[in-house]
């Protein structure tokens, strides 16, 4: 339903392009940095090797690098439900120095356009931490509905925490765009 295709805004020199086994270092080192972890309530390290083979056993999970300038600086992807037309997803600009330059904005932009324009998907959703103020303003700025608060979901250095819900449907995306 969903093709991982390249997607370019070639004005501000953004580019989707598919994950392929060459990104894998580059992404295992930010997925196991402090901050990332910190933003995704992640627990534990990951290594190449699980990487990997989670990636072969989930053909649902579609993902794309986030090329700025021709230099590669996060990812992006998508986990799919066919059966309801909805996806999942997750984004982060793993090269903290290109945080803060609407790439995370642009790059949504594009795919979720790409996604509501081109292919059946209906619904996308997604969560943050409570605490995760600059991936709240991104998904308000382009739209995202607060769903709600699922609370304490995260067990995380003997601590509880609490994650919001977004989500944005076709129907959001063509009003908000038209
Ligand atoms: C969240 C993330 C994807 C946003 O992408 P980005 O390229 O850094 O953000 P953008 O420059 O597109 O900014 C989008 C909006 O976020 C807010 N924002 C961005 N940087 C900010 C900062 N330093 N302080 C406060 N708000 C900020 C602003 O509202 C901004 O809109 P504006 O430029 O119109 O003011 C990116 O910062 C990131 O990868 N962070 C770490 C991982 C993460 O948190 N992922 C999301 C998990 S839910």
């Amino acid at each position: 339903m969903v093709n991982v295709e390249k997607l370019t805004n070639k004005k501000l020199a953004i580019e989707l392009k598919p994950y392929c086994d060459q990104n894998h270092v580059k992404t295992i080192s930010w997925l196991n940095s402090e901050d990332i972890k910190n933003t995704f309530g992640l627990t534990y390290h990951i290594t190449v090797e699980q990487h990997d083979s989670w990636l072969k056993k989930n053909p649902n999970y579609l993902m794309w690098t986030i090329n700025y300038k021709e230099v590669h600086v996060g990812n992006i992807s998508l986990q799919i439900n066919n059966r309801h037309h909805s996806a999942n997803l997750q984004i982060y600009i793993g090269d903290n120095r290109f945080r803060g330059k609407r790439i995370g904005y642009h790059t949504m932009l594009l795919l979720l356009n790409e996604l509501f324009t081109k292919s059946e998907i209906n619904r996308i959703e997604l969560c943050t931490l409570t605490d995760n103020k600059i991936a709240i303003a991104l998904y308000k700025k382009i739209g995202f509905t607060f769903e709600g608060t699922h609370r304490q979901v995260i067990f995380k250095n003997n601590k509880y925490f609490d994650q919001y819900y977004w989500s944005i449907l076709a129907e959001d995306w063509h009003d908000i765009r038209n």
